[in-house]
């Protein structure tokens, strides 16, 4: 085995208990019958062929299309990623390339406005002052240009589980006398089926919808799916898209894989079992840490709230949440999903047992009792006072001057921070937490951001690789 090999066999044998994707979380039963050795074929004689499916893949998605309730399913096998890139391709050229699209969406929809050309009208989240995160959106406050977009990308529900009033979204657009496709980023939410979850996407009237299907449910890792309803999207150019963007040699184990996710998406018995475990976690530690719940439904624009994802503010305890992950997983072998400096987030999938969400119960109350032991860090607590501008986090947002399309082709150079007032940015930069990109490729710096860049402090930005020697990229405009 080289090294790559032998660092998975290691990382297996320390035994962690998972907090994060995959959401099959290693369990035999997923895999009973998926045989890795022989399933791992290419298209051959009766194996129909994903990119014009006639046989046994036709069925296979025409089946999780009725599961998940779409009237049409696509199976992805190159991530959600693809996903997000096909919707965007996949829309009519219309004369104003606008679609909207939230300023906190994740990076392949920064992606897909690359590879379409499209040019972003930004929604901005609302940012939950207690988490630093991105985890509502007031729809009526956004004022879309409803009869220029060609479409309205929004994300339900976030990383975090938090979901905004997507029904208002929709009615929004009906009001409006539009027939603007909604494309929704669902990645996080493809277990949304049955009475324990929020209600889908799908259901509630999206056109287009995302499931990263190995995020919560059993498919492999790299398996997403795309869900298409009604007669906004043109699906002969969805599937051309989706034949641009995906690997000719699809993987069958992903595929089936997918198959299978979908059938033991119904098994809602095992989400039961976890959500009453859930439940004494809130109750036995709710007052150690601020933990996001139910309770949080109805305030700052958050509508919904997925239990399954558990939030940790660790600012009560007065402990960085690095901190508090080192000793989940020194003493109690937890592994979460993300943290950042305070928050961190746990994150279940159909795989996971009541028992793990007992050992997360079991290790969050020992760190409460240890945490008057843990050395203090100067500045931590105050992180709660955060920087506003005219009542938000985020500075005013730039000019867009390119479209990011015409900013990343374009011919770039590295320059000094301090002047860069007044140049085309030729890179995406987030603060993270809260992940919101304070500029994006192709807008004009302005002294806010430039302020807010110059003051940044260490490790928490994404995107940025001048951030050691305070250089950022520019679009040479000579
Ligand atoms: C909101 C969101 N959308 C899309 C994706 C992309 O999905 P994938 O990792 O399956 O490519 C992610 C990945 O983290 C995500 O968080």
């Amino acid at each position: 085995m080289g090294k790559l090999g032998e660092g998975l066999s290691r990382y297996q044998k320390l035994g962690f208990c998972s907090f994060h994707t995959p959401g099959h979380k290693g369990r035999e039963e997923f895999f009973d019958g998926l045989d890795f050795r022989s399933f791992d074929l290419t298209e051959l004689p009766g194996l129909d062929m994903l990119h014009s499916p006639s046989g046994i893949i036709a069925e296979a998605q025409k089946r999780s299309a009725e599961v998940f309730g779409a009237e049409e399913t696509f199976f992805l096998i190159n991530g959600g990623t693809v996903g997000n890139q096909a919707m965007f391709l996949s829309l009519e050229e219309t004369s104003d390339k606008r679609v909207v699209v939230e300023r906190s969406s994740h990076r392949s929809v920064m992606s897909a406005l690359v590879l379409s050309g499209r040019k972003p009208h930004y929604v901005i989240p609302t940012v939950h002052p207690e988490f630093n995160l991105p985890l509502g959106l007031d729809v009526g406050k956004q004022r879309i240009p409803w009869p220029e977009i060609s479409a309205c990308h929004v994300t339900y529900p976030s990383y975090y589980g938090t979901g905004f009033e997507l029904n208002q979204l929709l009615d929004e657009r009906k009001r409006m006398g539009c027939n603007t496709p909604i494309l929704v980023d669902q990645a996080h939410g493809s277990h949304y089926l049955g009475p324990l979850f929020p209600p889908s996407a799908l259901e509630l009237g999206a056109d287009l919808v995302l499931h990263s299907s190995h995020k919560t449910l059993s498919a492999l890792t790299q398996s997403a799916m795309l869900h298409v309803q009604g007669d906004r999207i043109s699906r002969t150019r969805l599937r051309q898209s989706l034949e641009i963007l995906q690997s000719s040699s699809p993987s069958y184990l992903l595929l089936a894989s997918l198959e299978r996710a979908g059938e033991f998406a119904l098994n809602f018995g095992r989400w039961a079992s976890l959500r009453e475990e859930v439940e004494t976690l809130h109750r036995k530690v709710g007052r150690n840490f601020r933990i996001l719940s139910q309770k949080d439904a109805g305030s700052y624009d958050i509508h919904t709230v997925d239990w399954s994802k558990i939030l940790i503010n660790t600012l009560p305890l007065g402990v960085p949440a690095s901190r508090c992950v080192e000793y989940l997983r020194e003493s109690y072998g937890i592994e979460p999903e993300l943290w950042d400096e305070e928050n961190i987030l746990f994150m279940l999938g159909i795989g996971n047992m009541p028992e793990d969400v007992r050992r997360l119960t079991k290790g969050l109350e020992s760190l409460a009792e240890s945490a008057s032991g843990f050395p203090r860090l100067p500045g931590f607590v105050e992180l709660k006072k955060r920087v506003q501008y005219d009542g938000n986090v985020i500075p005013p947002l730039p000019n867009l001057i390119l479209s990011p399309r015409e900013a990343f082709f374009a011919h770039k150079r590295q320059i000094s921070l301090k002047e860069s007032l007044g140049h085309v940015v030729g890179e995406t930069i987030s603060p993270y937490p809260p992940g919101i990109p304070v500029i994006v490729m192709g807008e004009l710096m302005t002294p806010e951001v430039l302020g807010t860049l110059l003051t940044a402090g260490e490790g928490r930005w994404q995107g940025w690789d001048g951030f050691r020697n305070q250089t950022i990229w520019v679009v040479d405009q000579e």
